[in-house]
């Protein structure tokens, strides 16, 4: 494992326990080549692949340069000068020039990882991974670029990212900055990407990749419900277990390209960054930029094995602070249980059902300060209003904390409400073209964050009112997408710089908040899932899933966001029914299974419950202590999916010990099965027996896996089992 360079050849070569990764240095001119990613080979010499030969290649006369670019695998493409396919840098400089071009330089290789300034990153000490610095130039604009690779020990990841520095004496102008490419050849390739809507986030979409361009993307100033910015591709036979798989996931909150196209020669170019659109940085003399990190996983065994290298290169290497390896606590949430209608007697009510069946926490969602009674106004004004909170939250908390319960708190630092102190004494800091009415979204303008002055000021109002009180969680929401992207602080050649640094904003000032409340856990919100992306993940170990809280609908968006992301990571809560989002009834118990794998909550007015229903919290709660742990530090396993059979849906977490594993099966629509089903299990060792909590039996894992686990037979729609594999 490591990186390498070997000299002779001029090639580097990144190896992880199961994949390499070769980088060619091709021509006296020293052009960077992506000669090769995949599975672990023993080879440095794969030039080969890059067919620098006149047969079936771009091969290079002097007359033919511009074509030879156009078909040469290549590390970081520049633009204008042959290689027509997506650029990864693009520049202006002063007198309008916008070609370039990337050559070799020198190089360093260490171990460890740097942290990238400013931006949320994976982290690695020296043991972890080993870090190539492959410094390229243009040699005609001045400008260097240095590609950084992080090569991690202990997992088939590839972290990349860039950092372009104007070593001229004049500015020159970004016009597209993206974070990693990926040149290779088509293996009958099919796309996976996450596609969806605010309530229906992450549905997995999976097709062939076709000729041209195709990818997602988001201009909204956020990651966004509509899309993830992450994209696979899967070998069209690749399954839950078997076939090759890349990934590419962008660690970034803020609008983003990932695209795949198909060229000419059937060469695919894979590209992930911030989207080009709407971007344009200007770099002083001296200056630098820092592109967000780029994830590259490989697998050679499905989709599975691209899961677990994100699951654990998430939880070991992004997510921090004190919360990262602790169970998280289970909650109560009072938004679908009064909305804005809630005063502190209310909420002591549901506390003291609350705490009286087990549960750890108490969430005060939207609500509780300025005079917000509707979602019209007072974003911005960060006080208690004290008319529904008399004592405030010092005496709520206390009466929470006395219950045994720990106590915390709904934010959205980033918005303001036309209607608000805040925005009465300062109206230029909202985001705004001057002379054109701001656009409104939920009755809210958007603070410009990349002013100094006005993250201080929404700070120190957040600093009071958690000094205030015994605040031990925060959910730091945001409800509405960028609009109106202009600065009254930025000069004009500057704005392209805005939705970015909107963004370095929102992770300054959550950098902050760390810092100063070192023990705070915090949850990252956007409408629901919104912002659910690897960029949330350095500041919040766990993110709220959805705004859709119906158990089946929340099936089909879990299982999408666990493609990627840790279990540990879902904020999943047991809701009212019939459901807010679509009318539908589930029985309770059926809610809570689906909740169990994720961060367990409750989002309901627990004294409105029936005997039964609160009868069953206290199981629901020691179902969480003793198998949250399964699921947030396990091997996770989909086994089916009722996204895609209608039917049913069933996934695994197995601990890494393979000790135990526990089976959440929801039976979704019934209807008579001709036979019973056989489902094969995954992830357990061959060799160890396993008792079932459902029948008793004792079988070895290879039984469990190649024969399988015998469906419990289940009347009735919307039922579900959770069972447990316990070694003997
Ligand atoms: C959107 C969030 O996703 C909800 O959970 C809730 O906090 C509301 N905002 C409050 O306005």
């Amino acid at each position: 494992m490591g990186i390498f360079y070997n000299q002779q050849e001029r090639v580097f070569r990144l190896d992880t326990p199961g994949s390499t990764y070769l980088i060619n240095i091709v021509d006296e001119e020293g052009f960077l080549c992506h000669a090769y990613y995949g599975r672990r080979i023993p080879d440095d010499n794969m030039a080969y692949l890059l067919r620098l030969n006149p047969v079936g290649g771009p091969f290079k006369t002097s007359g033919q340069q511009a074509s030879f670019l156009d078909q040469l695998p290549v590390e970081y493409s520049g633009h204008g000068l042959g290689d027509f396919r997506e650029s990864c840098l693009r520049v202006e400089t002063e007198e309008g020039y916008r070609s370039c071009g990337l050559t070799y330089l020198s190089h360093r290789i260490y171990g460890g990882k740097p942290a990238l300034p400013g931006l949320p990153a994976t982290f690695g000490g020296e043991g972890d991974c080993t870090t190539l610095e492959l410094r390229c130039h243009d040699r005609y604009l001045d400008l260097e670029v240095c590609l950084l690779y992080t090569a991690f020990e202990k997992l088939d990841v590839i972290c990349r990212s860039a950092r372009i520095e104007n070593r001229g004496e004049k500015p020159v102008t970004l016009t597209a900055a993206l974070s990693a490419c990926l040149d290779m050849d088509n293996r009958d390739f099919d796309l996976i990407t996450l596609h969806g809507s605010w309530a229906y986030e992450r549905m997995i979409n999976r097709r062939p990749v076709a000729w041209g361009k195709q990818g997602v993307s988001s201009l909204r100033g956020i990651s966004s419900h509509h899309e993830q910015p992450f994209l696979a591709l899967a070998e069209h036979a690749a399954t839950q277990d078997q076939g090759q798989v890349y990934a590419m996931h962008l660690v970034y909150s803020g609008n983003f390209l990932a695209q795949v196209e198909m060229t000419q020669q059937e060469l695919l170019r894979a590209v992930i960054g911030i989207h080009p659109q709407d971007f344009a940085w200007k770099l002083d003399p001296g200056g630098s930029f820092q592109t967000p990190e780029a994830v590259l996983a490989y697998s050679h065994t499905g989709l599975d094995g691209m899961t677990h290298a994100l699951h654990d290169l998430y939880r070991n290497h992004l997510i921090r602070g004190p919360w990262r390896d602790k169970p998280r606590p289970s909650l109560v949430n009072n938004w679908e249980a009064t909305y804005f209608n809630f005063d502190t007697e209310k909420l002591l009510d549901i506390a003291r059902t609350a705490a009286g069946r087990g549960v750890e926490m108490l969430v005060l969602d939207d609500g509780w300060f300025g005079c917000r009674d509707t979602d019209t106004n007072s974003l911005g004004d960060w006080f208690v209003n004290e008319k529904k909170l008399p004592g405030g939250l010092k005496y709520l908390a206390d009466e929470i904390n006395k219950l045994g319960m720990k106590f915390g708190l709904w934010v959205e630092p980033e918005m303001v409400c036309p209607d608000s102190e805040l925005y009465r004494a300062h109206p230029d800091y909202a985001l705004q073209i001057p002379g054109r009415p701001p656009m409104l979204s939920r009755t809210q303008l958007v603070l410009d964050f990349s002013r100094q002055e006005v993250r201080d000021c929404v700070y120190s109002q957040l600093h009071k009112v958690l000094s205030s009180a015994n605040i031990e969680y925060i959910k730091w929401d945001m409800n509405r997408a960028l609009t109106d992207v202009s600065s009254l602080c930025l000069d004009a050649d500057r704005q392209g710089e805005l939705f970015h640094r909107y963004v370095l904003g929102v992770y300054d000032l959550q950098e902050r908040l760390l810092r100063d409340f070192p023990n705070l856990l915090l949850e990252n919100c956007c409408s629901g899932g919104g912002r659910f992306d690897p960029g949330m993940l350095y500041y919040s170990p766990q993110i709220w899933t959805s705004d859709n809280t119906d158990a089946i609908d929340r099936l089909r968006i879990q299982e999408g966001t666990a493609l990627i992301y840790p279990l540990s990571t879902m904020g999943a809560h047991v809701a009212a029914c019939p459901s807010h989002t679509n009318g539908r009834v589930t029985p309770f118990d059926t809610r809570g299974l689906v909740s169990l794998p994720g961060c367990f909550g409750y989002e309901l007015d627990l004294t409105k419950l029936t005997e039964e229903e609160l009868d069953m919290i206290p199981g629901q709660l020691e179902n969480y202590r003793k198998y949250g742990p399964v699921f947030h530090d396990g091997d996770y396993y989909r086994l089916a999916s009722y996204g895609g059979n209608g039917e049913y849906d069933a996934l695994m977490a197995v601990t890494k010990d393979k000790r135990t594993a526990v089976i959440d099966y929801v039976h979704v629509m019934s209807r008579r099965r001709r036979r019973s089903v056989l489902l094969p299990l995954r992830g357990l060792d061959g060799e160890t027996r396993y008792r079932s909590s459902e029948t008793g039996e004792v079988r070895s894992g290879a039984g469990w896996m190649y024969g399988g686990l015998l469906l419990p037979e289940m009347k009735g729609d919307f039922t579900g089992k959770l069972i447990v594999l316990e070694a003997v």
